[in-house]
């Protein structure tokens, strides 16, 4: 039997995402001996480079966890050795003819198997994967590609997407990443709810009063204001990372863990979803604010951005799913730039305990005796419950405390790059993190109808300072679905 092969190309090895990313997460992967014997990594991209000043440049971006610095000079050398360079056109059949010599020099006649890594422009994609499927794909291993966002900017643009990739690639070719599945947490949801006892059954309208789905980051879109005005947060975070994470947390168990199984559920969830309206959200772009003696520039002060431009940097959504388990129950997202802190975390609000005993100790707000339960995806994972406990003493005062699991005090060493987890799955062909085309085609339609709306209307954003809370208009936004964000409520360590 031919021993296998693997050929790992990153197309756009130059750009940010590769420098960044991939490669770092190559070399993880390589480290903890999860790549093939027979392995090598290729870039491809149009600057011209011998395979020496790759080395070079991917050698600034490698480095070892904690838990990984035994050996890791050494190790980083042997990966090293595997990369080499092909500078092309990524619209050139005949550059990719040239990869291919290169690739079949080094798999010396063994099964080989191809794995693309599109880390370019949306607006080249297609290009690449013609080339590819014409010139270099591999004969008679597999050839597989992965691919990032953005994949179109509505509906009518991703179906045309693609159905562009579906001329040259199968869908089972086709890896479509969200790197949100890939983070610990966000895997975790699954074990959480379908491994206790004590989760599933409260998984409900009948107990759940609301689910919040917030991520914030506290820098603007400096250096990337060129893409990200084409877009907007709605569809650079909504619309895929998390509505993702509302996906997996509110499906139905699913049959099995198989890819097909998880994704059938996902898709059900987001076609129970009616398409969101204006009246659903409440959209915000940051302005430039003085701290002391520092100051933050505005989003429009990004000399890539129109002045005029009305680009959200902030959105509030509120989302209901129409199925018998969440009849009801709103779902708040909250994405923004350049707030006043970093954080990705799902929480979920329970109700009211029903002829609560202890009701007078709480005084009128009962919402704040209500429990609690809170994913920090990022920074610092966690998961904690908050409770009401009795602070110890001959009273009867009750506290608002956490049980708390915290992931750097419970578990040792660092927690893989999410990168790490999807090019291992994609290496071993496992598509349960990738993001189908019918889910791809079903969070669009959720979104599209929204986008056209803000952008023919031209909606002027809330405008909120570098560095705060965000617009007020979130608030007012919960409020009218009898929600108090739980990220604002002071309450958290
Ligand atoms: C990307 C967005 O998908 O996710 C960026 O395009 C965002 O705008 C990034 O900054 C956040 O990812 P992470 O893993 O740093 O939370």
């Amino acid at each position: 039997k031919e021993e296998p092969t693997l050929s790992i190309i990153v197309v756009g090895a130059s750009g940010d995402l590769a420098k960044k990313k991939i490669f770092p997460a190559l070399f993880a992967l390589f480290y903890e001996n999860c790549l093939p014997e027979n392995f090598t990594v290729f870039g491809f991209s149009r600057t011209e480079m011998n395979d020496e000043e790759l080395r070079t440049m991917i050698s600034k971006t490698l480095t070892c966890r904690i838990d990984q610095r035994e050996n890791c000079g050494e190790k980083m050398d042997h990966f090293l050795q595997r990369c080499f360079y092909h500078s092309g056109q990524y619209n050139s059949e005949d550059d990719f003819s040239g990869l291919d010599c290169k690739l079949k020099e080094k798999e010396a006649g063994r099964l080989p198997n191809r794995l693309f890594y599109l880390s370019i422009p949306p607006n080249i994609f297609v290009d690449v994967v013609r080339c590819v499927s014409h010139r270099a794909s591999s004969a008679s291993g597999w050839t597989r590609v992965i691919v990032e966002k953005p994949f179109g900017r509505d509906s009518d643009s991703s179906r045309e997407l693609t159905r562009s990739f579906k001329q040259y690639l199968s869908e089972d070719q086709i890896f479509r990443i969200d790197h949100y599945l890939g983070k610990e947490l966000v895997e975790n949801l699954s074990v959480l709810r379908f491994s206790n006892l004590v989760f599933e059954p409260l998984w409900s309208r009948n107990y759940i009063r609301n689910v919040q789905l917030i991520f914030s980051e506290d820098f603007g879109t400096e250096g990337r204001g060129g893409y990200f005005d084409n877009y907007g947060i709605i569809r650079d975070i909504m619309q895929n990372h998390l509505l993702q994470i509302l996906a997996l947390f509110a499906m139905e168990t699913p049959v099995s863990l198989d890819a097909e199984d998880i994704r059938n559920e996902k898709v059900k969830v987001l076609r129970s979803m009616k398409p969101l309206k204006l009246q659903d959200v409440v959209v915000g772009q940051y302005k430039g604010h003085s701290k002391g003696n520092k100051s933050y520039s505005g989003y429009t002060d990004d000399p890539t951005v129109p002045n005029n431009s009305v680009t959200p940097t902030f959105a509030a959504a509120a989302l209901f799913i129409d199925n018998a388990r969440w009849d009801g129950v709103p779902f708040l997202m909250k994405a923004g730039k350049a707030l006043h802190t970093k954080r990705a975390e799902i929480r979920v609000q329970f109700r009211h305990v029903p002829g609560n005993l202890y009701k007078k100790t709480f005084g009128t707000d009962l919402d704040k005796a209500t429990n609690e339960l809170v994913l920090r995806v990022q920074p610092d994972e966690a998961i904690y419950l908050k409770i009401n406990n009795k602070v110890p003493g001959l009273g009867m005062r009750l506290d608002r405390t956490d049980l708390n699991l915290c992931y750097s005090t419970r578990y040792r060493g660092e927690i893989p790059d999410a990168y790490e987890r999807l090019l291992l799955d994609a290496i071993e062909g496992e598509r349960r993190l990738f993001i189908r085309s019918d889910e791809l085609d079903a969070a669009w339609s959720l979104f599209t109808p929204l986008l056209k709306e803000l952008e023919e209307k031209k909606v002027a954003p809330e405008l909120y300072p570098y560095g705060s809370r965000g617009p007020v208009g979130a608030h007012y936004l919960a409020a009218k679905h009898n929600v108090r964000w739980g990220d604002l409520s002071g309450e958290d360590s």
